[in-house]
C-alpha cells in the first residue's frame, strides 16, 4: 500500500483511481462490464452495498461535433463560475459540463439569440410551460448538438455558452466486491447504456465512458464512495434473499463474497436473470460455483427472452411463494436491486401477494407486514 494518503475524498475531491482490469461479462446485444479499480493509497473503506461514484468525461466525438456546429475551435478560453483559472473550451466541454438534458435557462437564451423566426418558434413550443410533463420530456431527450443544429442562427462567445450549461453530474454504481475479498480494490458491473432517439444512436455518458474510454493501468479516473445504508445483517445466522436481474446482481456478489468470508451461517437465495441464458448468464461460473459449494442454497433464475412469454423474477417469486414465506417468517432479510421503473415495482407487488396468500393475511393486515420488516431494516431496496 503507498504512503500517501488523500485527506478528503468527495464527489468535490474525487479519487484518480486505477482501471486495473476491464472484462466483457456478456456476449448478447446488451454489454456488461467488470471493472476493478486499484483503490490502495485513497483510504477509502467501502462495506458491500455501498456504492462508488464515478466523474465522468464525455465522448471526444459529441464534444467535437458540437464545437463544429457552434463554430468555435476549442481553443478558446473560458472560466467556470466556482474556478478560478481560466481552461480550454474543449476541455471544459470534455470534463465539466453536460452536454444533455439543456435548462429551459439555456433555452431561453438561445431563443433570445436565434435570428430566424422558424428557429424561434420552435423553441418557442419547448419553452410552452403550458404542459410541464410534456417540456420536462422534450428537455431530457435533448443534447446540445440537437439545439445547435435547431437554431444554427444562435451566435454565442464560449464564455456566454458554457455560463448556460449545467455541470457533468457523476454517477453511481452498486460496489460488486467485498472488502473482505479485495480491500485495495473495488469491482462494478456496468452495463453500456445505448439506446435511438429520433431515429439517432444515443450513449449513457458514463456507461460508455468506464465501457470503453477509461484509460487502463492510470491513476486516472475520479472516484468517491458513496456509502449506503443497504447492507447485510449483522446477523450472520439470518437468511437472505436477493433479488437482483440485470446489473441489479452487483452489490448482491459483493455480499456473497462477505457471507463466505464470514462464515456465515444463514442461508443465502438470489434471484437473477436477464435476457437470454446463452448471452447474458453474466457471473455464471461463481454464481453456479456458489450453488455448488453450498454457499448459495437456492439460485432461481429467469431469462426473459429464452421463451414467448416474458419469464421475469417477480412470476418465479410467486411459483415459489410458499417457501419465500417460509424463508420470511424464519427471518430473511429481502433485498432488491436494478431497475426502479419497472422490475422493483413488480417485485413490490409479489412480495406482498406472497405475504397475503401463504401467510393468510388481509390486505391491512399484509401492508402493516412489510411495514414492519421495512422498519427492521428486513425490506432494503437499492433501486435506479
Ligand atoms: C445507487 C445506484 C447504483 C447503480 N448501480 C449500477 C450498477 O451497478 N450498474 C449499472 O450499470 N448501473 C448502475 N446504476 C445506474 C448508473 O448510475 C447510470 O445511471 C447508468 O450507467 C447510465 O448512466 P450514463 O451516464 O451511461 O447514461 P446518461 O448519459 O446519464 O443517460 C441516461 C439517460 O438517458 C436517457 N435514456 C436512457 N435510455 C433511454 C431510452 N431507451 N430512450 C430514451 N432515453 C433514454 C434517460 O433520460 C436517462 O436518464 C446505478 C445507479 C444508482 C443511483
Ligand atoms: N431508460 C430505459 O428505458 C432503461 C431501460 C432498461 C434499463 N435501463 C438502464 O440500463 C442499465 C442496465 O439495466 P439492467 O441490466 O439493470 O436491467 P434491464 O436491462 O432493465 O433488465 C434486466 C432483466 O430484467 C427484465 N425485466 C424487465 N422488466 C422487468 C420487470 N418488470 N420485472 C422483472 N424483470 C424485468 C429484463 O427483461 P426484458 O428486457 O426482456 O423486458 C431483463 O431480463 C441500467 O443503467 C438501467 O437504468 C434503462
Amino acid at each position: 500500500m503507498s504512503d500517501f494518503v488523500q485527506q478528503v475524498i468527495d464527489r468535490n475531491h474525487p479519487f484518480r483511481a486505477k482501471l486495473a482490469e476491464r472484462r466483457p461479462l456478456s456476449a448478447g446485444a446488451k454489454a456488461v462490464w467488470h471493472l476493478v479499480f486499484d483503490i490502495s493509497g485513497s483510504g477509502i473503506d467501502y462495506k458491500a452495498g455501498d456504492a462508488l461514484g464515478v466523474c465522468p468525461e464525455n465522448n471526444p466525438a459529441a464534444v467535437d461535433s458540437l464545437l463544429a456546429a457552434l463554430r468555435f475551435d476549442g481553443g478558446e478560453l473560458v472560466t467556470l463560475p466556482r474556478e478560478t483559472a481560466p481552461a480550454n473550451l474543449r476541455d471544459t466541454l470534455l470534463k465539466k459540463l453536460s452536454l444533455r438534458c439543456p435548462s429551459t435557462a439555456f433555452l431561453r437564451a438561445v431563443r433570445e439569440h436565434a435570428a430566424v423566426p422558424a428557429e424561434q418558434i420552435e423553441l418557442d413550443t419547448a419553452l410552452n410551460e403550458a404542459d410541464a410533463a410534456k417540456q420536462k420530456a422534450w428537455i431530457e431527450e435533448r443534447e446540445l448538438g440537437d439545439i445547435a443544429e435547431l437554431a444554427p442562427s444562435a451566435r454565442f462567445s464560449a464564455q456566454e455558452y458554457v455560463s448556460l450549461l449545467r455541470p457533468l453530474a457523476p454517477r453511481l454504481y452498486s460496489v460488486s466486491s467485498s472488502p473482505k475479498i479485495c480491500p485495495e480494490q473495488i469491482t462494478l458491473t456496468v452495463a453500456t447504456l445505448r439506446y435511438t432517439f429520433a431515429g439517432r444512436a444515443r450513449d449513457g455518458v458514463c456507461s460508455t465512458y468506464l465501457s470503453e474510454r477509461a484509460p487502463l493501468g492510470e491513476a486516472a479516473v475520479p472516484v468517491f464512495l458513496h456509502p449506503s445504508k443497504f447492507a447485510l445483517p449483522d446477523d450472520a445466522a439470518a437468511p437472505v434473499i436477493m433479488v437482483g436481474p440485470g446489473t441489479g446482481i452487483a452489490p448482491f456478489r459483493g455480499f456473497l463474497q462477505e457471507r463466505a468470508a464470514r462464515g456465515a451461517t444463514g442461508k443465502n437465495w438470489l434471484f437473477f436473470g436477464d435476457r437470454h441464458e446463452a448471452k447474458d448468464f453474466i457471473y455464471k461460473d461463481e454464481l453456479l460455483g456458489w450453488r455448488d459449494s453450498g454457499l448459495l442454497n437456492a439460485l432461481t433464475l429467469a431469462w426473459s427472452r429464452d421463451q414467448a412469454e416474458k419469464v421475469y423474477v417477480h412470476h418465479l417469486m410467486r411459483r415459489d411463494g410458499a417457501e419465500l414465506w417460509r424463508w420470511l417468517e424464519a427471518g430473511a432479510y429481502f433485498y432488491v436491486c436494478g431497475n426502479a421503473r419497472s422490475m422493483a415495482k413488480d417485485v413490490d407487488i409479489a412480495l406482498a401477494e406472497i405475504v397475503a396468500a401463504h401467510g393468510g393475511k388481509t390486505p391491512d393486515e399484509t401492508a402493516a407486514y412489510l411495514a414492519a420488516l421495512k422498519k427492521t431494516g428486513r425490506y432494503q431496496r437499492d433501486v435506479y
